[in-house]
């Protein structure tokens, strides 16, 4: 059944991930058909469809790709945020505490909380998400959340290396072997990327090599976390594995930009990381203007960064990462596409997927400049509705 949406205000249609540029149609029609975009173009000239709908001059983007989460996990560390704003500061050990809490749900406990986020997120805008586990960190714990990851979504990552757990403390390279080794191989089935907290506290290059290289044997496709707590050697190793992205990339040297704008991996920063753990935000001018490219993801995670809020994230990213407005939306749209290597997704151009987002807004620029007004309409996945607002 074919949809057509009429008088848009403005229709964001897609954006060039490189430069930040947006491609906008004023006074827009555009038509979904079989979970497609099939045609755009001006209001006045909308073709005949099954269905109608009169935007009313409200602004249409494409649904947000949100490239990095951490969903599956249980308990609380609302104290632990609490410590730090007083002025404790953040270390991957907080980690733990979800572990414990993590080990002990039941599937059913895992998966309403998981689905409970994933319902935030529609709120939010975000039409397709990765998660990872990495909060199990065992054998068995890690390919369950896997498997209950892979129930929501494709884009799913093994994070056994996420930290070394407590009962491998005197054992770290025993641990990472069983990563490389029994874990992956219980985790593969339902991954498609592998990932390493490759940072103070958690693993460093020589270990971050051996498991993305095992991973990569393994047939999945690697991404790391890289550079949040300090600068270090895992901008180099993403290059040099080719991942699809480095993330966090809080602090970064000159050559590590220079490493990024010359390769094809994207640098995924998270402003709800610096925000939560007050530390201090990279500058997205220094990476815009070397020409890599650059995506924005939640990170939503209890620890670090506890939100679904896309927008927060935008607002943030302008506000303190020196983001221009249109740089901020393709990077949270096309840019985080392209961190999961994906071109059916992050755009609204004739062919991609109808994964779209109505805002109660003139412009989208309204997302960046009401902060925390919650301004989604509704949101779209393959042209079917997945959250409409309340009236
Ligand atoms: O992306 N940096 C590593 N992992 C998470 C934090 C996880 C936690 O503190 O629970 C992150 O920020
Ligand atoms: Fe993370």
């Amino acid at each position: 059944m074919s949809h057509a949406f009429g008088n848009i205000g403005q229709l964001v249609v897609g954006g060039s991930v490189g430069s930040g540029e947006l491609e906008i149609v004023e006074n827009a029609g555009l038509v979904v058909d079989a979970g497609l975009v099939v045609w755009v173009g001006p209001s006045s000239q909308l073709p005949a469809a099954d269905q109608y709908t009169d935007l009313a001059g409200g602004t249409v983007i494409p649904g947000f790709v949100d490239s990095h989460a951490h969903l599956v996990f249980a308990g609380d560390r609302a104290a632990e945020f609490e410590a730090r704003m007083s002025g404790v500061s953040y270390s991957a050990g907080g980690i733990k505490t979800t572990v414990a809490a993590t080990r002990a749900a039941s599937d059913d406990e895992l998966r309403a909380g998981l689905n409970a986020r994933m319902h935030e997120l529609h709120r939010s805008g975000i039409t397709t998400f990765e998660t990872k586990s990495g909060y199990g960190l065992t054998v068995a714990d890690e390919a369950r959340s896997l498997r209950l990851a892979a129930e929501v979504t494709e884009e799913t990552t093994f994070l056994g290396a996420h930290v070394v757990p407590a009962e491998f403390a005197d054992r770290r390279s025993e641990y990472v072997s069983l990563v490389a080794g029994e874990m992956l191989e219980a985790a593969a089935p339902h991954a498609r990327w592998i990932d390493v907290f490759c940072d103070r506290g958690a693993f460093d290059a020589d270990e971050a090599d051996e498991i993305l290289r095992a991973g990569v044997r393994a047939g999945l496709r690697p991404r790391i976390h890289a550079n949040q707590l300090e600068a270090g050697a895992g901008i180099e190793l993403a290059v040099k594995h080719d991942c699809a992205s480095a993330d966090h990339c809080t602090h970064l040297t000159d050559r590590d930009i220079e490493l990024l704008a010359g390769s094809n991996t994207v640098a995924t920063l998270l402003p709800g990381a610096e925000f939560s753990t007050r530390a201090q935000y990279p500058n997205a001018r220094r990476l815009f203007a070397a020409g890599a490219k650059v995506a924005l993801a939640t990170d939503c995670n209890p620890g670090s960064s506890f939100t679904t809020s896309m927008a927060f994230c935008l607002a943030v990213a302008v506000r303190d990462m020196h983001f221009t407005p249109s740089q901020a939306l393709v990077a949270a749209t096309a840019g985080g596409a392209e961190a999961l290597r994906r071109t059916d997704v992050g755009g609204l151009r004739v062919g991609q997927r109808a994964n779209l987002v109505v805002l109660n807004a003139p412009s989208f620029v309204h997302l960046m400049y009401r902060p925390g007004v919650d301004l989604v309409h509704s949101t779209f996945i393959d042209g079917r509705p997945v959250y409409e607002r309340e009236k």
